[in-house]
């Protein structure tokens, strides 16, 4: 049987309009992708290549000038309700309150979701046990590590017990073992919670633990998608980032001699 898709994609353009007499931004230009559910995807490609107008797109944040899209069902552009209610999003930046502690940064959160005073007190603590966040709960966020203050952004993002979460950049500036420990609490949310993953990184050793299929995007479009291990397989490649190169040189290379 076909495995259900917890995000699909197609054709997806976006264009931003240009200010102050610049040309316009063509940020997608025909975007496909496919996420089965349960799995964790990772979103590669250069600075300015469309990652985070796709997250946007997905997570209802921007309309597609162009194309349709489906998350956990539901159409993005037609259902952005029931998107909504259905996701999670960590944006490329920080979402937590830097002057509340993490426990008071999740029961919040909780409660502007509709929760009552216990249920948040109890969403809080089970997610401050789920995100390993237990010891720093009641200290002040601004004086968190890295590390930790991103695991309280993800935490944050696990608030409505999402079926897909969208996290952008979740270890940018993480020492390794921060991010060694971050890449161990996403795998564990597919793996036992079966939330579907779809997270941007610039990180290629990353993508290859933690992603079971990776998609490469240059210029707003997807130039190869698949296993790690098969995108190696294809070209013959020792590295994830010997693949990088190999797809996503090509339109820096053609646009040098241009
Ligand atoms: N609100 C906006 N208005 C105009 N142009 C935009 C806007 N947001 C993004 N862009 C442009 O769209 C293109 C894609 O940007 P996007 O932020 O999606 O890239 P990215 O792959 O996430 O890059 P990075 O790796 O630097 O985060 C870039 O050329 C960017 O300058
Ligand atoms: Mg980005």
């Amino acid at each position: 049987m076909p495995s259900t898709l917890a995000v699909e994609a197609h054709g997806l353009v976006k264009t931003y309009p240009g200010r102050r007499g610049r040309p316009p931004v063509q940020a997608l230009d025909g975007l496909d992708l496919a996420v089965p559910a349960g799995t964790v995807h990772g979103l590669l490609g250069p600075n300015g290549a469309g990652k985070t107008t796709t997250t946007k797109v997905l997570t209802t944040l921007s309309a597609a000038t162009a194309g349709t899209a489906k998350v956990a069902g539901h159409d993005v552009s037609r259902d952005a309700d029931a998107v909504r209610r259905a996701i999670g999003y960590v944006s490329q930046g920080t979402g937590a309150d830097p002057l509340l502690t993490p426990r008071e940064n999740l029961v919040m959160a909780a409660r502007l979701r509709g929760a009552g005073r216990a249920a948040a007190d109890e969403r809080a603590r089970e997610l401050l046990a789920r995100m390993g966040l237990h010891d720093e709960a009641g200290r002040r966020t601004s004086t968190l590590s890295g590390g930790t203050r991103r695991k309280l952004d993800v935490a944050l993002g696990l608030v409505d017990a999402p079926r897909v979460l969208f996290l952008d950049e979740p270890t940018t500036g993480l020492d390794p073992e921060a991010r060694a420990s971050m890449w161990q609490e996403i795998r564990s949310l597919a793996a036992d919670d079966e939330v579907t993953v779809l997270l941007t990184t610039h990180y290629l050793e990353e993508a290859d633990r933690l992603a079971d299929a990776v998609s490469i995007v240059d210029h707003g479009r997807v130039v190869a998608t698949g296993s790690p291990v098969a995108l190696k397989a294809d070209i013959g490649a020792a590295s994830l980032e010997d693949v990088y190169l190999h797809h996503a040189g090509r339109a820096w290379d053609a646009e040098a001699i241009r």
